[in-house]
């Protein structure tokens, strides 16, 4: 399909669907002419009109960058270097809970405790309440979406009660931080002024849930991820052990061939083309991040596993004015704890009954089982 049609019109979801690498990255090169602001297409929801006000990925420029500033800082590779130590002391201790155990999940007791307590510390939230902010994300981005592509009003309304549970919490918290200010990134966002303004606690509420959740799932899924491919690559495995210093490199490639999250939308603000394809104004298209890292006009042998890879310009993390902030962050993590688990279990294999996500919506896994 990607081959013969890059840019190909869905008739049944009456929108496109954008495959290739070079079409998918013009795209997200052009937020003027490809909008993130989805808000007109969905059935409305009043708790996430509420959340929407601050949560930056589904804004334009001039908005996009002003709030995105506020927080890029905290995202630096050098200030994220910083939280090393923290980040390999959890991984440790998550491991050691495991320890004298013949196997364990690795979802469950690792991919997705480690994502979920850094980013929480970092918003001064409570690691404790890790459940609670993982069924926001099942309930958010989850499987349970509708066969369609934008979901439709019963599911918004079920959207709806998860974001309100999440709007009350972070509210909670953005109170009393507004009482007593810390040093965690929720009391940076309430004392940072863009224009001259103060955000409001509505804008910082989606600004904070956007980080707690964009902050969490999709490491769970690189590190599961991750664990799948060197389970199925013993030599690329005993590579590493032996020198672990080509982790970020084959972490890179791990992003491209299972891309943790397949699917970016955009809508057309203006008639255009994509492609060569004419592609009138007021139109979705799904960009097929999960395809594009697979075109072989970007990358020989696509569909081959090389933990060599360099360059690697995959899409990912996005490509564009939206690129993840969080991409330091999670790079970090994965190294850290790919490189742990490799020191601390000297062998191990993934077990039969791996409970894979709906690959549409996200590639990676629910829970992993893995023998030591
Ligand atoms: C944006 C993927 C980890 C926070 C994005 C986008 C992608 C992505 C594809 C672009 C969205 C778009 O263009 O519409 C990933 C993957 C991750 C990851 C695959 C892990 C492997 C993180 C982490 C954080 C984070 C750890 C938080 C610290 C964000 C935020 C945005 C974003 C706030 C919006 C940026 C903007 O709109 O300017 N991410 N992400 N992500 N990510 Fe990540």
């Amino acid at each position: 399909m990607r081959r013969s049609e890059p840019v190909a019109w869905d008739q049944e979801f009456g929108a496109w669907h954008v495959f290739g690498y070079p079409e998918v990255t013009a795209v997200l090169a052009d937020p003027g002419t490809f909008s993130s602001d989805l808000s007109g297409l969905l059935p409305p929801q009043k708790d996430l009109e509420l959340f929407a006000k601050g949560s930056f990925v589904g804004m334009d420029p001039p908005r996009h960058l002003k709030l995105r500033r506020l927080v890029s800082k905290a995202f630096t590779p050098r200030i994220v270097a910083e939280l090393e130590p923290r980040i390999t002391q959890v991984t440790r201790e998550l491991l050691d809970a495991v320890r004298g155990r013949s196997a364990f999940d690795l979802v469950a007791d690792l991919a997705y405790p480690l994502p979920v307590i850094v980013i929480a510390e970092l918003l001064g939230v409570p690691a404790a309440d890790r459940d609670r902010f993982r069924g926001w994300a099942d309930g958010l981005l989850g499987d349970n979406r509708p066969e369609r592509l934008l979901p439709d009003q019963d599911h918004m309304n079920a959207v709806g009660a998860t974001v309100r549970d999440m709007n009350d919490y972070l509210l909670d918290h953005i109170r009393a931080r507004r009482a007593v200010p810390t040093a965690d990134l929720t009391s940076t966002l309430i004392a940072a002024e863009v224009d001259g303004e103060r955000l409001d606690d509505e804008e910082i509420v989606g600004f904070v849930g956007l980080l707690l959740i964009a902050g969490h799932i999709t490491t769970t899924l690189l590190l599961g991820n991750t664990v799948l491919t060197l389970d199925a690559d013993q030599d690329a495995t005993a590579a590493l052990r032996a020198d672990p210093t080509g982790l970020p490199t084959a972490l890179e490639e791990v992003l491209r061939v299972r891309t943790p999250f397949p699917r970016l939308v955009r809508l057309t603000t203006a008639d255009t083309t994509v492609g060569g394809r004419d592609v009138p104004a007021g139109q979705v298209l799904n960009l097929w991040l999960a395809s594009a890292n697979r075109d072989e006009r970007q990358f020989a042998e696509a569909d081959r596993f090389d933990p060599t890879r360099t360059p690697n310009q995959h899409l990912s993390f996005g490509h564009g004015i939206h690129f993840c902030i969080g991409a330091p962050l999670a790079r970090l993590e994965a190294r850290l704890a790919t490189r742990t688990l490799l020191e601390d279990c000297p062998e191990f294999a993934v077990g039969p009954d791996v409970g894979l996500h709906d690959a549409r919506i996200m590639t990676g896994a629910r829970s992993l089982p893995v023998a030591v």
